[in-house]
């Protein structure tokens, strides 16, 4: 038994350590000694999910009909709706049948449509700092990773063509995501995924467009959806959640709408690897969909509030944070008299250690990251406030 060693296999060692690990270890120390952490770590909402929603899933749930295994794509009234709702939200025409397809949650089918695009010799592009996944799933797909820096994104996006056009191997596949994790950047206009889709037909690179927070959006802001550029079909896929807008994060359920081919080699990879969504869940995103617009709406216009309280609070103590329209974080540079030369990772550490404030080191998110801290706004008014109060002490007791 000595020389017997357990290898997992070459594609695990391809991920990095995992950067939250200290910090968890940290919060879960803290809480155990009863310390109240103020928790803007993850975008994971606290918010209720709509009652009609939840009253649907309970309903159905105990309808023996929806108790086996579904359908892989998801059942066909759930994809129509989801049609019906791209034709409402953005004027955009989708084929239920073989153009869009439902996800266990939108993380698992943006993995599982890069292992459908990418292998190894391929390559994919995307700004740094990202999403973990954007990066992660393209790694374990066996595939490279090129990232240019997201300073602004008419610059990112110069940058992305740039690189493209000069690279060989040429990059298969652009990640995109607005509005933006961790950074909330948004796009003005439509215009901007025009100019990816001419880009993206001459050069013959597939886009994927990470649209979680299309209807997360404050100030009248509406986020275009990368569908309803010109010929956006014929070069890529945009995904959606039910986590954000809906609050059903833990629902586990996102769709990928456009082109075909794409679509359907998910399908593929998704018929092998999984029987579908649980169907009372499906049943309950379709209500959702069909219902609670108004929700949304109130939904955003909380965050909204949050988002003042947390600018509004942090610029009080010298941070220069701009307001973002989309997503439900914000992005801060960390002035360096504060941070006293430390990484986000340690600034972060002790926030949590002296503050009992749990915000995300935007170096978590790569390099460009660095400086930044992420903060999610899920926590009610008072708690944020309470938050910029303590972070305020923190800082200024140096
Ligand atoms: C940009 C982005 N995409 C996807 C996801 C994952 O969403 P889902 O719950 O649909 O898997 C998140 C969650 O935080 C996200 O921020």
């Amino acid at each position: 038994m000595e020389d017997f060693k357990i290898e997992p296999a070459e594609r695990i060692k391809r991920l990095p350590p995992y950067l939250f690990g200290r910090l968890n270890a940290l919060k879960h120390s803290k809480r155990q000694q009863q310390i109240d952490i103020i928790d803007l770590g993850m975008g994971n909402p606290l918010d209720p999910t709509p009652q009609v929603i939840v009253d649907k899933l309970c309903e159905a749930a105990r309808d023996q009909r929806n108790q086996r295994y579904s359908v892989s794509k998801g059942v066909f009234n759930l994809r129509r709706e989801m049609a019906l709702k791209y034709k409402r939200k953005w004027d955009v025409e989708l084929d239920p049948n073989s153009e869009i397809i439902a996800c266990v949650g939108s993380k698992e089918g943006f993995s599982h449509m890069c292992l459908a695009m990418l292998g190894p010799g391929d390559t994919a592009i995307v700004a740094d700092p990202a999403f973990p996944i954007h990066i992660y799933a393209v790694a374990l797909a066996g595939a490279n990773v090129v990232t240019v820096p997201l300073g602004n994104t008419e610059q990112s996006l110069k940058d992305m063509i740039h690189v493209c056009e000069k690279l060989y191997p040429r990059p298969k596949v652009m990640i995109l995501n607005f509005p933006h994790n961790p950074t909330a950047m948004t796009v003005d206009d439509i215009g901007y995924f025009e100019t990816v889709v001419d880009f993206a037909k001459k050069m013959h690179i597939a886009v994927i467009h990470d649209f979680a927070y299309g209807e997360t959006c404050f100030d009248g802001y509406k986020a275009p959806s990368f569908m309803s550029a010109k010929g956006a079909k014929d070069v890529g896929v945009e995904f959606t959640t039910m986590s954000k807008p809906y609050n059903m994060a833990g629902f586990r359920i996102g769709f990928a709408v456009g082109n075909k081919t794409m679509i359907d080699a998910l399908g593929t990879v998704k018929g092998y690897y999984d029987y579908g969504i649980f169907q009372a869940i499906q049943i309950a995103s379709i209500v959702a969909m069909r219902e609670c617009d108004k929700d949304i709406e109130e939904q955003n216009l909380k965050y909204q509030s949050r988002r003042d309280v947390i600018c509004d609070g942090l610029n009080q103590i010298g941070w220069q944070v701009e307001k973002p329209r989309g997503s439900m974080f914000v992005w801060a540079r960390v002035p360096e008299e504060q941070s006293k030369g430390k990484g986000s990772i340690d600034f972060a550490m002790d926030l949590m250690e002296y503050a009992n404030v749990s915000i995300a080191p935007g170096r978590a998110f790569g390099e460009n990251g660095e400086h930044y801290m992420r903060i999610a706004l899920v926590e009610n008014e008072n708690r944020l406030r309470q938050a910029v109060r303590n972070i305020k002490r923190f800082v200024q007791k140096g």
